[in-house]
């Protein structure tokens, strides 16, 4: 018996592995976080399969499925949205697991900021534009934040942001924000990346506050800041290319000399 952490994916159906679509359709118990998880992936549990809800219950009464499944010998898919390593409740789930000595697996899946950049059809990593991401996001009910990871400690770097979880918060976020990337940077909201009713509201730290007011949408929306998001970038315009494709650099699959001749 093992549980299976997956990640399903930001939403549409066919954004999860194959490995993830595999150890569900051979779990006898589903558990799965109805606000995100696409009911869609549930045709892979087998027929008879014992399919779980977990958004209303307690970490106690999940462990207790847990339990339930280890005394019947059945193997678990525990689905999550996005990827598992962010945001997704694992880890105090696996520490329960651990303390029971309940075996599990971890399976990873797409993120929804990365298929929030597909959906804006950008790379959020541009030479000399940008080459760090940041994910993070802002205090929460459940969660508040460590002291020292303030948003504007992150902002000052100028790296893009990924901020997860506080469109909620999108007026406080746009006055933390402007001090360090200025009223003109780049923003693009992404509602519901890949689920069918997906949205995208792109504008500047000065405009987005009013589109957003102007279109009010569902909460699940992951909110990209940094210059790498200027569409003119994406266009090709006002960014180095990388070295990795120039002649002269020289890499293992391909041979190339200094002064930029092929060999
Ligand atoms: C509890 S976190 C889960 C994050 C998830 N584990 C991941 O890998 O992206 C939920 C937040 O992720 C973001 N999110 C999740 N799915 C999304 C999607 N399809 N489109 C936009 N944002 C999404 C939103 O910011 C949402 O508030």
């Amino acid at each position: 018996m093992k549980v299976h952490f997956i990640g399903a994916g930001p939403g549409a159906p066919d954004l999860i592995t194959l490995r993830g679509r595999d150890l569900i359709a051979q779990s006898a118990v589903c558990l799965y976080a109805g606000s995100l998880v696409p009911s869609e992936l549930l045709a892979y549990c087998p027929r008879e399969a014992r399919i779980i809800d977990t958004a209303p219950m307690t970490l106690d009464e999940i462990e207790a499925e847990f339990i339930r499944a280890f005394e019947n010998n059945q193997d678990v898919a525990r689905l999550h949205s996005g990827d598992v390593s962010i945001w997704s409740a694992m880890g105090e789930q696996i520490r329960r697991l651990r303390a029971r000595g309940i075996e599990f697996d971890v399976t990873p899946g797409v993120p929804s900021f990365a298929a929030a950049a597909a959906a804006l059809q950008v790379e959020l990593t541009l030479p000399e534009v940008a080459q760090s991401l940041v994910l993070t996001r802002t205090p929460g009910r459940a969660s508040a934040m460590p002291e020292r990871e303030k948003l504007s400690t992150f902002a000052s770097s100028g790296a893009t942001l990924a901020i997860h979880l506080s469109i909620h918060m999108l007026d406080k976020l746009i006055g933390d924000l402007i001090p360090h990337y200025g009223e003109d940077c780049a923003v693009a909201i992404v509602f519901r990346a890949s689920w069918p009713d997906e949205q995208i509201l792109r504008g500047t730290l000065s405009t987005i506050g009013a589109l957003a007011l102007a279109s009010p949408m569902e909460r699940t929306a992951l909110i990209l800041v940094g210059p790498a998001l200027a569409q003119d970038m994406a266009a090709g315009q006002d960014f180095a290319e990388s070295a990795l494709y120039s002649v002269g650099y020289r890499r293992q699959f391909r041979g190339g000399t200094r002064d930029g001749s092929a060999q």
